[in-house]
């Protein structure tokens, strides 16, 4: 309530002054910072007198004021104000030039007299002496007194006034001499009176005057004669008046005539001359009059016209060249006419610099749209009757009859703006009539039928940068997959980044989409990937297109179909790389083959639940397949091939509720199960024929006894095959290198029972029979005994030459020492060879001796010696047995060591901490002995 009550005084003050104030010392009111308040604030009955810096004082009455006490202000001087406003004060019964004496200023000085009324104080009636006094004034304002007359000498007391301005009075006629002495008038508003006629001679002697404004009065005939003593008017405002014609030189001479305001008239004609002298107006204001048509050659003379305004009539028709020569038309209303054709003539050509059309609410159609087929679309568009208007901002064409967007506002308006083209029968959009030459466009396309806004072809322009700002509300989009790039973009989601080409929805909140059978749904929450089309490929099966992911769904679900449908893609244009879904739901379908079918290459979703396969062969899959749906078939087993393509392919697998055969070759395929990453989608449906329970709790064990299964047999095979391998392999090699082995063994003192000489020859006397020639006497007598008869263990010897009994039969000789001994040492060497060898008895003795234990010798190959092939058989044979050693060998002593005979006792002597009585005998020692 407050508000309301401060609101008209704020705007009072506004209206008034216009400056600071200052601090008032005089008469005998309440005194303010800048005011005096009489008599005192107390009283109903009360003023206010203000006073403001710029030479502006302020009257301003209570409501109950009736008579104003000036006697309070008797002392008060204000020489230099030159401005009284007085608001809501009751005429005085003396005049405002008594007043602003009464007030301290001087009449004389007072330059601008303002009265502001109130509806209180109806009735009242200015007086001609009213300005008296005020012989200075040059404006004199007067709002809101509810006057109905004018004395007709009131102004002869201010021959200076400049400008007046009578406004919302109750004015219903002005004297003929009202202004005879105001030749200084430059001024003259009586706006919002009830002025129903102006005398013919009202401004005759005014030719200072530029500007009039007479609107909201009840004028119905203006005469002709009234301008013509004011050459130089330049704004005239007739609007909101009566006016059912204009004479036709009403204008004349009006050379500097520059704005004409003639709207809410009852005009409806125009006579062809009406303007032509009026050559300097740029603004023109002829709406919401009644005119049906406009004079060809009207506005011809009008080479400044800027704006033109004829909204608001009743046009049906424009003359051919209406508009043509207003070469400065830069904004033109023809709104709320009923328009049905623009031609291109009616408009300013060759020259224009049209900017800001306003063709809303009238019954246009489209360009050429009568019979328009495709092939002449373009050609239509050249027709566009404003595709000269290259200057063209802002085209307003709401509430018409356009069913597309005229082509020229993609490829004729460079610096189009905004398009208005909300309210028309426009039904489709497509990306051309998007993308406009300037770089940001609003299009206002609200309240149409538009089903569609199809985006296809986005990928072309998305590095173009343009900005498109659309309201769409009103319309009857289709969530179909036709409007999948354009949801998407609507909903933010550009096709990638850096993307130039941009589209927003202002009034995306309210734009909503229909999907079939399923009701309307705000555009910016609807999926977009369920954005679909039907579509007509296949007989009897139903089809989708889906963009999201490129994707046909052939649907043929529960149509009893033997096999899979044969459909006609490629007649039918869609694009190059999509894929394929099959769905097979519920058929009688028992093979598969047709995939084989080129058609089938891009399958990657095969649903084939609830028919009756029996087997699958994963040749006839195509490479692009992801998805296998095959529940409730005939399937029992899975061939391993198979297991291994969808391994390979890593498919999303439905296998459930088929009679799975269970049985040891079923592991494969619960192994297969079994594996984490594997997408299958129903493991529990998975189940052994005619068993309740679940494969995939079935343990490996209770579907394959252990023995039974294939790993465990071939492991226990294997594992045969290799210990045999094992000992075959061992068995040759140690015949190999059973010597190296057993010196190796022997030597390091292991296995020893392994290497021990049986216990055949525990009797014999000596350990070794050395068999040499006496040229070697010193090797053996220096080297070979000593090594043996040291070392450990010790052995007796028995030597040839040395140890024998002198004249014995040597042949006797060698058998007994042979027979003596478990081992005969002969030194082969060239000396041996041919000296001992070459003696007959001597060879024979010793192939006697040695007969069947030729295992018991050891020849010891020492110094060079002839090839054996220069050898003759028993010493060839002798060499080629294993049982010799080389002396300068690294391991002689070792090697023979082993040959030699290790007896048990003397092992298990070994055995023990320590051994002193195991001394050997040799035959040297023991022939000496007997000797
Ligand atoms: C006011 O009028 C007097 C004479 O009446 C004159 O001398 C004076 O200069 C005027 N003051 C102003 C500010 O015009
Ligand atoms: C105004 O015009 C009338 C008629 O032409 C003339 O008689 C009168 O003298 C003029 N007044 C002045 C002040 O010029
Ligand atoms: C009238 O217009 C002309 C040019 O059009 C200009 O030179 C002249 O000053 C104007 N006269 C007045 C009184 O404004
Ligand atoms: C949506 O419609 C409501 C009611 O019709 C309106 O008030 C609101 O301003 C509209 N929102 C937009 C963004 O246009
Ligand atoms: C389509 O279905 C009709 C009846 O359901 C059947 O007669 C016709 O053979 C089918 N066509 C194909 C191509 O399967
Ligand atoms: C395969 O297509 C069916 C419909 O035919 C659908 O329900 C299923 O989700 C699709 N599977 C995949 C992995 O896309």
């Amino acid at each position: 309530m407050s508000s309301c009550r401060l609101l008209p005084a704020f705007l009072l003050w506004v209206w008034a002054a216009g400056g600071t104030t200052y601090t008032l010392s005089c008469g005998k009111c309440e005194t303010h910072a800048n005011s005096m308040i009489c008599p005192e604030s107390a009283n109903q009955e009360r003023y206010t007198v203000t006073l403001f810096q710029d030479g502006v004082l302020q009257l301003q009455c209570e409501k109950s004021v009736k008579l104003i006490n000036f006697a309070l202000m008797e002392d008060c001087s204000f020489p230099t104000v030159s401005q009284l406003d007085v608001l809501g004060c009751p005429l005085q019964s003396v005049s405002f030039g008594e007043i602003a004496l009464k007030l301290g200023a001087r009449p004389e000085n007072i330059t601008s007299l303002k009265l502001l009324g109130d509806a209180q104080h109806l009735g009242q009636s200015l007086q001609h002496w009213h300005l008296h006094g005020l012989s200075s004034l040059q404006i004199f304002h007067v709002r809101n007194h509810h006057f109905t007359k004018l004395p007709h000498n009131i102004f002869d007391a201010t021959p200076k006034l400049k400008s007046l301005r009578f406004v919302t009075s109750n004015l219903d006629a002005v004297p003929e001499t009202l202004f005879s002495y105001t030749v200084e008038l430059r001024e003259i508003d009586l706006s919002s009176n009830s002025l129903t006629h102006l005398p013919v001679n009202l401004f005759r002697n005014l030719t200072k005057l530029t500007n009039v404004s007479l609107q909201n009065n009840a004028l119905s005939e203006i005469r002709s004669e009234l301008f013509l003593s004011v050459p130089f008017l330049e704004n005239l405002d007739l609007s909101s008046n009566l006016l059912t014609s204009i004479q036709e030189n009403l204008f004349n001479g009006l050379k500097n005539l520059t704005s004409l305001n003639l709207q809410r008239n009852k005009l409806e004609q125009l006579s062809g001359d009406v303007f032509s002298d009026i050559t300097a107006v740029k603004n023109l204001n002829l709406s919401s009059n009644l005119l049906k048509d406009l004079g060809s050659k009207t506005f011809d003379n009008l080479k400044n016209l800027e704006i033109l305004d004829l909204g608001n009539n009743r046009l049906s028709d424009l003359p051919d060249t209406a508009f043509k020569k207003c070469k400065s038309l830069k904004k033109l209303y023809l709104n709320h006419n009923e328009l049905t054709l623009l031609k291109s003539t009616s408009f300013p050509y060759p020259k224009t610099v049209l900017t800001d059309l306003d063709l809303g609410h009238n019954k246009i159609p489209s360009p050429n749209n009568v019979g328009s087929l495709h092939g002449l679309y373009s050609s239509a568009e050249s027709y566009f009757p404003l595709s000269r208007q290259t200057e063209l901002k802002n085209i307003i064409l709401n509430d018409n009859k356009f069913q597309y967007i005229p082509g020229s506002f993609n490829t004729v308006f460079l610096k189009l703006e905004s398009v208005d083209l909300s309210g028309n029968l426009i039904q489709e959009i497509d990306l051309h009539s998007l993308l406009f030459l300037r770089e940001s466009v609003k299009l206002n396309l609200k309240n149409n039928d538009i089903k569609i806004i199809d985006l296809s072809y986005l990928w072309s322009v998305q590095y173009s940068k343009k900005f498109v700002e659309l309201s769409l509300e009103g319309n009857y989009l289709e969530c179909n997959c036709m409007l999948y790039q354009f949801a998407r973009m609507a909903q933010g989601k550009t096709p990638k980044e850096g993307d130039l080409f941009k589209i927003r929805v202002e009034d995306i909140d309210n734009v909503t989409c229909k999907i079939p059978e399923r009701g309307t749904q705000k555009l910016l929450t609807v999926d977009t990937r369920l954005l679909v089309c039907k579509q007509d490929p296949c007989s009897n099966c139903t089809s989708y297109w889906r963009p999201h992911d490129e994707m046909l769904i052939i649907d043929c679900s529960y149509k009893d179909l033997k096999d899979l449908p044969t459909c006609d893609i490629d007649n039918y244009g869609i694009r190059k790389d999509y894929f394929i879904t099959l769905n097979m739901r519920n058929n009688s379908i028992t093979h598969l083959d047709k995939l084989q079918d080129p058609m089938y290459s891009r399958l990657v979703n095969l649903t084939i639940p609830n028919n009756k396969l029996s087997f699958i062969n994963e040749s006839y899959f195509p490479e692009s397949l992801k998805a296998l749906d095959v529940r409730g078939n005939n399937l029992t087993a899975l061939p391993e091939s198979l297991l291994e393509f969808f391994n390979i392919t890593d498919m999303n697998l439905s296998l459930g509720n088929n009679p799975w055969m269970c049985s040891c070759d079923t592991i494969d395929f619960l192994n297969f199960l079994h594996v984490p990453s594997r997408k299958v989608n129903d493991f529990n449906d998975i189940r052994c024929k005619d068993e309740a329970e679940s494969l995939m709790t079935i343990s490996e064990n209770s579907l394959c006894p252990f023995f039974m299964q294939p790993m465990v047999i071939i492991t226990i095979v294997a594992i045969l095959i290799f210990l045999i391998l094992f000992a075959v392999l061992g068995t040759v090699s140690f015949y190999k290198y059973k010597q190296g082995i057993k010196v190796w063994l022997f030597t390091h003192h292991m296995c020893l029972w392994a290497v021990t000489e049986d216990e055949m020859d525990a009797d014999k006397k000596y350990d070794a029979f050395i068999s040499y020639s006496h040229k070697d006497e010193e090797f053996v007598n220096k080297v070979l005994v000593p090594g043996l008869e040291s070392g450990d263990p010790k052995y007796r010897v028995c030597l040839h030459y040395r140890d024998w009994i002198p004249g014995e039969y040597i042949q006797n000789q060698i058998l007994q020492s042979v027979e003596a001994s478990r081992r005969t040492l002969v030194v082969l060497s060239s000396n041996f060879i041919e000296s001992v060898w070459g003696q007959l008895e001597f060879k024979a003795a010793h192939s006697q001796a040695l007969q069947d234990r030729t295992n018991r010798l050891i020849v010891i190959v020492y110094g060079e010696i002839p090839p054996e092939s220069e050898l003759d058989d028993k010493l060839q044979l002798y060499i080629s047995m294993k049982t010799y050693v080389k002396w300068g060998d690294a391991k002689f002593w070792e090697k023979l060591r082993y040959f030699m005979p290790h007896p048990q006792d003397l092992i298990k002597k070994r055995h023990r901490k320590r051994r002193d009585t195991d001394k050997l005998e040799l035959c040297k020692s023991d022939s000496k002995l007997s000797v």
